[in-house]
């Protein structure tokens, strides 16, 4: 009913207003004020676009093979939220942190629970391919004291661009992943190899979605952080490679400024076997600074 006691039809006019008045029993407060916002600016979108039946089809067999690309292995309305910037909004808004703290970043979809527990200083790399990457840094707080007690759960693409979950056959389970745990200096330190720029996957919807759009599906090459430790907020997040040809163009937004890393080449045998890492060598140094609970 309008306030005058008429029936309220639906109209273009008032189609939002009369689908929103349906949810003035709803039992779910919270729910109720987020399908209002999402009625509200999907009929403005409808009203601006004016989409042909053809066209509409279109969006409904887009958003049906995106659920239809979904399985236990493959999230493809994750990576659709992705490329939009939505997954990349989302954890802005909720990781509001002091400035210096570490930046999160998105999760992405290879995050495996259960990678091996590894002792610092030792390798993730189970079939040592790619060029020796050297890794460390500190866990810290705010005011730079060591974290101790941090857990580090870290994977990486290798030397070509591929997590070991991408290529079953080609590269060991648990390839270029490890969990690390800091001692009472808040210090790690592993050995890796130099990770590659890659492209997200393509060959689904929203793969088609970003060709449609002349869009790349380019990541620049990274390193995959948790960082935990009890009393202070977990932070996902990257290590990027300063000079990376893909740093402007991340095909999910997750870049940071405060997130690219200078990894610094070195020709040094000396060095090399002190690390235990083959000559030449890259070695890249990055601390994470934690944020208490609450804080
Ligand atoms: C990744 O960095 O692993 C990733 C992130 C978002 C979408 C696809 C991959
Ligand atoms: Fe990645």
């Amino acid at each position: 009913m309008s306030n005058n006691g008429s029936i309220n039809y639906f109209a273009e006019t008032n189609s939002a207003e009369v689908v929103c008045e349906r949810m003035a029993g709803a039992r779910d407060a919270r729910l109720a004020e987020i399908m209002r916002s999402i009625i509200s600016h999907l009929h403005a979108v409808v009203k601006e676009v004016e989409p042909t039946y053809e066209e509409w089809e279109k969006a409904i067999g887009f958003l049906t093979a995106t659920g239809q690309m979904c399985d236990d292995k493959r999230q493809e309305w994750i990576l659709l939220s992705d490329v939009l910037g939505v997954s990349m909004l989302v954890d802005a808004i909720n990781t509001r942190r002091p400035s210096g703290a570490t930046e999160n970043t998105v999760l992405g979809p290879f995050h495996v629970d259960g990678a091996p527990i590894r002792d610092m200083g030792e390798t993730i790399s189970d079939d040592g391919k790619g060029e020796p990457l050297y890794v460390s840094g500190r866990v810290v707080d705010g005011d730079g004291s060591p974290v101790a007690g941090a857990v580090i759960d870290t994977w990486q693409a290798s030397f070509d661009g591929f997590y070991d979950n991408q290529q079953p056959d080609v590269q060991p389970e648990h390839n270029l992943r490890g969990v690390f745990r800091t001692g009472e200096d808040g210090r790690y330190s592993y050995r890796a190899v130099k990770p590659c720029y890659y492209g997200i996957p393509k060959d689904g919807p929203v793969g088609a979605l970003l060709d449609g759009l002349g869009r790349d599906n380019m990541r620049p090459a990274h390193l995959h952080y948790i960082v935990s430790a009890p009393g202070y907020e977990t932070v996902t997040t990257h290590i990027f490679v300063k000079g990376d040809p893909y740093l402007e163009d991340d095909a999910v937004f997750g870049v940071k400024q405060s997130l690219i890393a200078e990894f610094e080449q070195h020709f040094d045998p000396a060095r090399a076997a002190e690390l235990g890492v083959a000559n030449p060598f890259w070695t890249v140094e990055h601390d994470f600074v934690l944020t208490r609970q609450g804080g």
